[in-house]
């Protein structure tokens, strides 16, 4: 009888450690408040987050381009606010890292399986909502929160400054924002890129278009992951 008791105890407590919304449930019950807990990315680190995104995503391309985004991420949350801390300015990277991630398996679905998938490992509701936002045409999800408004300013921008470095001898090197300014009114270039959503990206996050286009190109070329 003891034994049964002990296996049953072993075995809730061994789901409680595999399961981080059984954390949450287990600190909720104990007398945590929710706020703190909502913020925290459970079961969920960068490294983790870049292991995740590469065991989805086999595309050097795609894989350049979540890196770009999570590097822009970073400096956005800096400037949003420069005494952040190391764990939010950590669940800024995250969303840029994983935004795309289940676009190449399911790009039809992109990104509501990735986002349900990101929920079941316990990353916190922030981040869901702003990969969700980064997509509103699909899911009509409204860019409430300085992550998402971020995170949409910097996506289309993030592969519009990687096409443009490709086209230079130096890549990000020396690259000024006027030039990419001038590529962005050149249609035929880079075509597939949406230059709509990079103006309206720069209107909801109130900032100024040239100084927002330096900030990603420094935030780019200062990442060892974002090889162009
Ligand atoms: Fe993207």
């Amino acid at each position: 009888m003891f034994r049964l008791v002990f296996v049953r105890y072993f075995d809730s407590r061994l789901q409680l450690i595999q399961n981080p919304n059984k954390i949450k449930t287990f600190l909720l019950w104990r007398g945590c408040t929710l706020s703190g807990l909502e913020r925290y990315p459970v079961g969920m680190n960068l490294s983790q987050a870049r292991e995740l995104m590469h065991e989805w995503v086999q595309s050097p391309a795609l894989r350049v381009h979540m890196e770009a985004v999570a590097a822009c991420m970073k400096a956005a949350a800096l400037r949003h606010d420069p005494n952040m801390s190391a764990e939010d300015i950590e669940r800024w990277q995250i969303a840029g890292l994983l935004h795309d991630f289940d676009y190449e398996r399911l790009p039809d679905e992109h990104p509501l399986p990735g986002v349900a998938h990101l929920e079941t490992l316990g990353v916190d509701e922030e981040i869901r909502d702003a990969i969700l936002g980064h997509y509103f045409e699909k899911t009509k999800v409204a860019r409430t929160t300085p992550m998402a408004r971020a995170l949409f300013a910097v996506d289309e921008l993030a592969g519009f400054i990687v096409a443009c470095a490709k086209v230079r001898p130096d890549g990000l090197e020396g690259m000024e924002p006027k030039s990419v300014v001038k590529k962005l009114r050149q249609a035929s270039f880079a075509a597939a890129v949406n230059r709509e959503d990079i103006a309206l990206g720069v209107e909801e996050l109130g900032v100024e278009r040239n100084e927002h286009i330096a900030m990603c190109i420094e935030a780019m070329r200062g990442c060892e992951h974002v090889v162009v």
